[in-house]
């Protein structure tokens, strides 16, 4: 964690929380967020609950985040929402290219580039995902791998346009298996990705910009990772659907 960026805990419900189940799971988080001043927190639940939950929170520091969105300002996107129907719940940030919308459902760097420029355009921070498989680790792609998705989902994007943009690094054979980076490990894939934001957009807008790590973060792990001098919080799964959970590793970020 550098002092001069303000660290940034999410929670990514993923396909969790119906309205009712989100609504007592924000009661819980707004109760004890008032004394976590020093971390923006972000809550993402899913579409369906990011009405109820933007009522929940308004007039609370606590910020809310999509999980999704499509590129295209309206149309005929069967199943898809746009930037401003988020707008218009309040909603200031959205995660693309999460692993699981990469393997699960094809999502391509170039898709993740055009869904950054729209939020950007949108006033909407992008959380852009990127990480590597086990399989690629082993075989000491991990460099590789990380510096194609950094430069083509964020091409053509400018040092001018870059400052809401927050980075995520979430090794995926870490995600939800229990198996986090060491923070080490973790660490040399954030100055890597800092050093290809530096060649983008040069040194001083990237040393501005946040990196997330996401990957089986928990409470009794969280506060090493954000030690780290490149790591600027997390990005949460399955402990951000746990109120004392999640606030821990808020907590932890201070
Ligand atoms: P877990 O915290 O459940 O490993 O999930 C991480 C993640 O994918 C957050 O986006």
């Amino acid at each position: 964690m550098n002092t001069n960026r303000k660290p940034i805990v999410a929670g990514n419900w993923k396909m969790n929380n119906t309205v009712a189940e989100a609504l007592a799971l924000v009661a819980e988080i707004k109760r004890q967020a008032a004394e976590s001043k020093g971390v923006e927190i972000v809550l993402c639940p899913p579409f369906t609950a990011l009405q109820a939950v933007s009522n929940a929170i308004s007039g609370t520091a606590i910020g809310l985040g999509a999980q999704n969105m499509h590129w295209e300002k309206a149309g005929a996107f069967t199943g898809e929402v746009s930037a401003a129907m988020l707008r218009e719940l309040y909603c200031h940030y959205v995660i693309i290219g999460h692993s699981e919308r990469r393997t699960l459902f094809g999502e391509t760097d170039a898709a993740v580039n055009r869904k950054v420029k729209t939020a950007l355009a949108s006033n909407l921070h992008p959380i852009v995902c990127v990480g590597e498989t086990l399989q690629q680790r082993q075989a000491n792609q991990t460099e590789a791998v990380i510096r194609t998705q950094v430069l083509n989902g964020l091409k053509d994007i400018g040092p001018d346009q870059f400052t809401p943009v927050i980075m995520a690094y979430e090794p995926i054979w870490a995600i939800g298996t229990g198996m986090t980076a060491t923070p080490d490990q973790a660490q040399a894939v954030h100055k890597f990705i800092r050093g290809l934001l530096q060649e983008m957009i040069g040194e001083r807008v990237a040393q501005t910009v946040r990196i997330q790590y996401g990957g089986s973060v928990k409470p009794a792990n969280a506060r090493e990772l954000f030690h780290q001098p490149d790591i600027d919080g997390g990005l949460i799964g399955g402990a951000a659907l746990d109120a004392d959970a999640f606030m821990a590793i808020v907590n932890a970020a201070l």
